[in-house]
């Protein structure tokens, strides 16, 4: 008898594949998105390509000489570094971010500049109506920028119209209200958003128009819709930052013309986004005198080396259970930091509440913090401040043994340019010693307490 063949489901948001249906999908958690496979999935295809010749393909040398792609410049050059170095045509951009935190404005006041710097470019608003756009233009003192304006939302439409200007850049703000008419479904669900991105990205590399999609994020940060519109695009940019705190962050996730991890910095002021060129000096800025819990960590940021405060806060737990609570850093990495405390340097935690905050609400993602953010909790811990004018940074591994990080010089550079004297690092980085900074090395955590702390 033969075996009855079994149905698959998969998500079309996340791809993942299951043999039941379900609600909710367990891979992204995203609801209503598990669909029936077409066809039998497993064996094979009931019926093969058969003898009919395709064309031949042609292959190339990996040496083949291929020019660079040329670039566009905005003349922001916090937004231009981002980008890699530029905008590349025919490439497809998503930028995504919290509702409310400057998506609009950024893309505008990009718009108006790369119009400006002579690139055709056409900004479509779904969200808002054109007075509302050349009201904000206006604000921003771009009104007379040679940007075009449409206020649509009809796909079929926006993308006879770009086909018929060809623009170098066409901004789609944003891709949650574009509604595609043959897809069976509102604007901003799954398959809307899928198709909109599919169809933008598609017109990005048949025309050469670069195309730059503005996307919200969900409250659990991914943005929402499909993930697969991340995969769809050449670049993913984040636009991050803390409401009550004005500055803003523009991060690249992913970046096939570029490095990821870059980031550009801009304060939003009452006339849009101004670029900072000097972030470290922002970070710091409200730093005051030095105090039990502030470490200032060196860190590198893509191609740039950045300065701030981490701040720690260790108090005795009234729960029976105690917290570990942190703003702009890795929890995991955090637990992983105490443990080897407890561990190898024989500090308990237990008890005790451990508050971790990145000052500014920046968020670093770095091993190298990890001596910083060990430093911040045992001068907390302790009740003492670090020496003045010192910064700190160094990775920590399980066994207590501290490595260094990359890119020392640069990081001990941009301490020295802020009026730094001092740093606590890893022996074993790469110097030249040219930088002026006193250096306070160490190999373990424990030579690290007992140098710092005169305990361990
Ligand atoms: P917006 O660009 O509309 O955000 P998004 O597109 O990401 O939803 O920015 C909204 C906020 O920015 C709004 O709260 C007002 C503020 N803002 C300024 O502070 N200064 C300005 O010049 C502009 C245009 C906006
Ligand atoms: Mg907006």
């Amino acid at each position: 008898m033969a075996k009855k063949p079994s149905l698959t489901f998969s998500c079309t948001d996340c791809g993942a594949s299951f043999n039941k249906w379900s609600g909710r999908c367990d891979g992204c958690g995203e609801w209503n998105t598990i669909q029936q496979d077409q066809g039998i999935s497993s064996g094979p295809p009931s019926k093969s390509l058969g003898p009919k010749r395709g064309a031949a393909m042609v292959l190339t040398d990996l040496a083949t000489q291929e020019a660079p792609p040329p670039r566009s410049h905005s003349g922001i050059a916090e937004f231009d570094r981002v980008l890699g170095g530029g905008l590349v045509p025919a490439s497809a951009i998503l930028v995504g971010g919290d509702p409310g935190i400057g998506k609009s404005t950024l893309l505008l006041q990009a718009a108006a500049h790369f119009a400006q710097a002579g690139l055709k470019t056409i900004y479509v608003s779904g969200e808002e109506a054109s007075a509302q756009v050349r009201m904000r233009a206006q604000r921003l003192g771009l009104a007379q920028s040679p940007v075009k304006l449409a206020a649509e939302t009809n796909l079929r439409d926006i993308l006879t119209t770009l086909d018929a200007e060809r623009p170098q850049l066409a901004i789609i703000d944003s891709i949650q209200t574009m509604w595609a008419d043959n897809v069976d479904s509102a604007p901003g669900s799954v398959s809307q958003v899928r198709a909109a991105s599919h169809e933008l990205t598609a017109f990005a590399k048949r025309t050469g128009t670069s195309v730059i999609l503005v996307g919200h994020v969900t409250k659990e940060g991914q943005i929402a819709g499909p993930r697969v519109v991340e995969h769809m695009v050449d670049t993913v940019l984040y636009f991050e930052g803390e409401r009550g705190h004005q500055f803003r962050i523009l991060r690249s996730v992913k970046n096939r013309f570029g490095p990821a991890d870059e980031i550009g910095v801009f304060e939003m002021t009452g006339r849009g986004l101004a670029e900072v060129t000097n972030p470290s000096a922002l970070f710091l800025s409200e730093r005051g005198q030095p105090s039990p819990g502030s470490v200032v960590f060196a860190g590198i940021e893509g191609t740039r080396p950045v300065l701030v405060e981490l701040q720690a806060l260790v108090a005795p737990s009234p729960h029976s259970q105690a917290r570990r609570t942190v703003v702009g850093w890795d929890s995991g990495r955090l637990a992983m930091i105490l443990a080897v405390l407890e561990a190898r340097c024989g500090i308990p935690f237990a008890g005790l509440d451990v508050y971790l905050n990145v000052a500014g609400g920046m968020k670093i993602s770095e091993p190298a913090a990890d001596l910083a953010v060990a430093a911040a909790i045992l001068s907390a811990r302790e009740d003492v401040a670090l020496p003045a004018e010192t910064v700190v940074f160094g990775e920590i591994s399980l066994s207590g043994a501290l490595r260094p990080a990359s890119q020392t010089e640069n990081r001990l550079k941009e301490a020295q340019k802020l009026g730094f004297t001092a740093a606590i690092t890893p022996s074993g980085g790469k110097t030249v010693g040219t930088s002026g900074i006193k250096l306070n090395t160490m190999a373990d955590l424990t030579g690290f307490v007992g140098e710092v702390f005169g305990a361990g």
